[in-house]
């Protein structure tokens, strides 16, 4: 009895311990897959106040790691998943996508962002790069 009770005070924090091992040899090979954004912040600032309604309103999903730029990324050049870095968004094509919704972005009504808010964002798209 108390040897068995011995033996499973070795083998028990042995098993333990075998059993960390293989967690981490699975955690370090490398067949993760890596995360383009890995390690990085969302760039939550501004230089204007119309940038700062773009931020707040739509930044959550269309700046870095969002799912809008992580979806984006998918069927357009990475460096152009930002809605920021695109050179062919008019005020209208904006506006449109934010009312109606598009794929999988929710339509964004009234009550969360104004006409008069939109319109703003609109044009700080329409004239993103560079902002
Ligand atoms: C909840 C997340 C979310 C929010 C908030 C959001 N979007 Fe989107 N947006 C998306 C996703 C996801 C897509 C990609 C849709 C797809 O292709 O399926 C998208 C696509 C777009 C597109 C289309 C780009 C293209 O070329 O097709 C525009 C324009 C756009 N969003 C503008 C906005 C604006 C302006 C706001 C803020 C008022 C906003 N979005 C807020 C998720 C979001």
């Amino acid at each position: 009895m108390t040897r068995g009770l011995a033996l499973s005070k070795l083998v028990l924090p042995a098993a333990i311990a075998a059993l960390a091992a293989s967690t981490f040899a699975v955690r370090a090979n490398d067949t993760q897959i890596t995360n383009a954004f890995r390690g990085a912040l969302q760039n939550r600032t501004s230089s204007s106040p119309d940038e700062h309604l773009f931020v707040e309103k739509c930044g959550m999903c269309h700046r870095q790691m969002g799912m809008g730029t992580v979806i984006l990324g998918r069927r357009m050049e990475p460096k152009v998943a930002m809605l920021e870095a695109r050179e062919d968004l008019t005020a209208e094509t904006v506006i449109a996508s934010a009312r109606m919704g598009i794929g999988n972005m929710p339509r964004i009504s009234r009550g969360e962002v104004s006409d008069a808010q939109l319109a703003r964002i609109a044009a700080y798209l329409a004239k993103a790069p560079g902002r």
